[in-house]
């Protein structure tokens, strides 16, 4: 039987392009998010690429609750999930001080609590089955240092970077592999407003780039590799002065 991915953040950006590039692989497909308009469409255009199976599935990641009756329902529906993708997430721009409580939750919630628990029900799914599944976190370059007026943005995906680490470690004798993926700039309509996006490539060619770290089980990657890998080290050590120019 072909395999078979979940995908959160399916009706746009690089959930979108990851679903297209799953259906040319052949693989059956769940796609997530809370646009069911644009996910029914995205699941005929799939149909028609090759995917032999696909449903769709309306979920908001801030009803958490509703999580991992989503995903009991997708891997009952396709008899088993080999694969989850938790990639939904939200980036909002603003310094400290202002008072944004509601961005901060907004972000908190979908990139972080719901992450996690997208990441939680897979393991739970895998784990109840005695399946040896993935599991993919899909966090930034922002996981590598806290980058100004995206505070809670790079917290959340630094809180994720840990959470999939931690998982990691947990459920390896299980056979079950934990992949983190973290994108530099890739063209979607999360930065589309931003002018100076350096080394952007678009989201069709990071989305095979990415289909091909997980194939391999990597635990950790950044999307495109170069320069990113290097970047990342640097963004670490660079003195906070020249960050702040940069960014
Ligand atoms: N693009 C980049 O350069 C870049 C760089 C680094 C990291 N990333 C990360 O890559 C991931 C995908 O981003 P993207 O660029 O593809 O962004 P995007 O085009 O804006 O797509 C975001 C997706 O998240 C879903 N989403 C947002 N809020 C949600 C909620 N409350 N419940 C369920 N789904 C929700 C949206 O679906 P609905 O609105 O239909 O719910 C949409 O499908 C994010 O985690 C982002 O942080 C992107």
């Amino acid at each position: 039987m072909p395999r078979s991915v979940l995908i959160t953040g399916a009706s746009s950006g690089i959930g979108e392009a990851l679903a297209r590039e799953y259906a040319t692989r052949g693989w059956r497909i769940a796609l997530v998010a809370r646009r069911q308009a644009m996910l029914d469409t995205l699941a005929t255009e799939l149909r028609s690429l090759g995917a032999p199976e696909v449903i769709t599935a309306e979920l908001d990641l801030l009803d958490t609750a509703a999580i991992a009756p989503c995903l009991e329902r997708a891997s009952a529906a396709l008899g088993g999930l080999d694969l989850v993708i938790a990639n939904a997430g939200v980036a909002n721009s603003f310094a400290a001080g202002q008072g944004k409580i509601a961005e901060m939750q907004q972000m908190i919630g979908v990139n972080l609590t719901g992450a996690c628990a997208t990441i939680d029900a897979a393991v739970a799914d895998f784990r109840r089955r005695a399946h040896a599944g993935q599991v993919v976190g899909i966090t930034s370059m922002a996981r590598y240092r806290g980058l100004p007026r995206l505070g809670i943005y790079s917290a959340t995906k630094a809180g994720l970077h840990r959470y999939l680490q931690a998982t990691r470690m947990e459920h390896a004798s299980a056979g079950i592999r934990v992949t983190e993926l973290a994108p530099g700039y890739i063209d979607t309509p999360m930065n589309r407003d931003i002018p100076n996006r350096p080394f952007v490539v678009g989201a069709a060619r990071a989305a095979r780039d990415m289909a091909d770290l997980i194939e391999r089980g990597v635990d950790q990657a950044t999307v495109p590799r170069w320069p990113w890998t290097l970047m990342g080290r640097v963004m670490q050590v660079l003195p906070a002065a020249i960050v702040s120019r940069l960014t």
